[in-house]
């Protein structure tokens, strides 16, 4: 069950959601960034759902900030996804590994929109094996400078900076890995480009080049060596948001299943209403596991086996969810629409913030 004033809190946010799903499809179109739906739900005041009060943030809890990515999902799953990163990844690190200094100086912007944030992990090299990162910062007078790339990073090119994890002391392998706060107007950061994505086409996905960038100490995030340590810890707190989207795409399935059967008349032929009922029996599944694993995060006990199977059970479904969808509406589910944006703003769930093969492995570890 949720607390009553979690629902209140549903519902504000889906009307802001309502608001966003106009141009949902029109980003899909145009294929560009959801800038205007991005602003609204910062102008709402929803940009900082779990950052604390003294930061400028709601200090609300995961449960909250579940509720508030599924219901963006609902509407626009590029504008879901950005603030999945920016106030879900990036603010949780910062909240749990970030010096006072930077958190007074990038959380309350976080919660504004002043600031977008981004999470430079995965590199050409190796994007599961994500230890395995080639990025060097080279210790300087005042700081660092880093060097090396960066490959699918989700809203870097509209972000005002990036979290880069990048090896202080290469022969210690992972535990040489140090996280920097790089703002993104530093002079030899660049975007190489913006990928042309099969889904989440409203959002950005970039790849970077960092050539010898200066960090002064004071940009350096938490301790020398402990930046992979900090960035598994943040995935976990990631992976709740991916399900809470794999939450929302499966509630939006099974309300667009639900209405075209109905619109039909095929309630009554069981090859369609069944395929509905496992639709809600889905929802209810991944919406149940996803707030449990929400409420084991605010316990304050460690919660990655709780994230990775929130993160792979959602988001498996959400992939079954859409495919269902497409199975109930036939050629009406792929031609250009919301079926068809959502069968491919779905697939990615089970790839971003880890795939379904790590969560498996993650969870194995937890129990083997
Ligand atoms: N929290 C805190 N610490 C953790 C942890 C966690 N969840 N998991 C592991 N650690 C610690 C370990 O205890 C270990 O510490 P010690 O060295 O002191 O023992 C250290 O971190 C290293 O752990 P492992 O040796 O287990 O690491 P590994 O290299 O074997 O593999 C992995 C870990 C699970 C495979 C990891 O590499 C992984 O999660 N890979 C997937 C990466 C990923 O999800 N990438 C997505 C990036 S973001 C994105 O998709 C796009 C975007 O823009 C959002």
């Amino acid at each position: 069950m949720v607390p009553r004033e979690v629902e209140s809190f549903r519902e504000y946010v889906r009307s802001v959601a309502e608001s966003i799903r106009p141009h949902a499809m029109t980003v899909d179109k145009e294929d560009r960034f959801a800038r205007e739906s991005v602003e609204k739900v910062f102008e709402a005041g929803l940009g900082g759902v779990i950052i604390p009060r003294e930061y400028g943030g709601l200090g609300l809890s995961t449960l909250h900030y579940v509720v508030f990515i599924e219901e963006l999902t609902k509407a626009c799953p590029s504008t879901a996804v950005t603030f999945a990163v920016t106030s879900g990844l990036v603010a949780n690190f910062l909240i749990n590994f970030a010096s006072e200094g930077l958190k007074k100086e990038y959380l309350p912007k976080l919660s504004t929109g002043e600031n977008i944030g981004a999470f430079g992990l995965t590199e050409p090299c190796c994007g599961s094996d994500a230890g395995a990162l080639r990025t060097r910062a080279e210790e300087v007078e005042g700081g660092f400078r880093i060097t090396g790339q960066k490959q699918f990073i989700t809203n870097a090119s509209v972000a005002d900076f990036v979290i880069v994890m990048a090896k202080t002391d290469p022969e210690r392998g992972k535990k040489g890995i140090t996280a920097f706060l790089v703002p993104t107007g530093s002079e030899g950061f660049h975007i190489l480009k913006d990928e042309d994505k099969l889904g989440w086409r409203g959002s950005v996905t970039s790849a970077i080049s960092l050539d010898g960038v200066f960090v002064p100490y004071e940009r350096v995030i938490g301790k020398r060596g402990e930046g992979f340590k900090y960035a598994l810890a943040s995935l976990d707190a990631g992976r709740i948001g991916i399900a809470a989207m794999g939450v929302g795409t499966i509630a939006r399935a099974f309300e667009l299943a639900r209405d075209y059967v109905l619109k039909k008349g095929l309630e009554k032929d069981q090859r369609y209403s069944f395929r509905v009922a496992d639709l809600l029996s889905m929802l209810e599944v991944a919406r149940e596991y996803t707030y449990r694993a929400a409420k084991v995060k605010d316990s304050g006990v460690r919660y990655t086996r709780y994230a990775a199977v929130a993160k792979l059970v959602s988001s498996e479904f959400a992939m079954k969810s859409v495919n269902i969808l497409l199975d109930i509406m036939g050629p009406d589910g792929v031609v250009w629409g919301e079926a068809e944006r959502l069968w491919r703003d779905t697939k990615i769930l089970e790839i971003g913030e880890g795939t379904s093969e790590i969560q498996r492995l993650v969870i194995a570890r937890e129990v083997l």
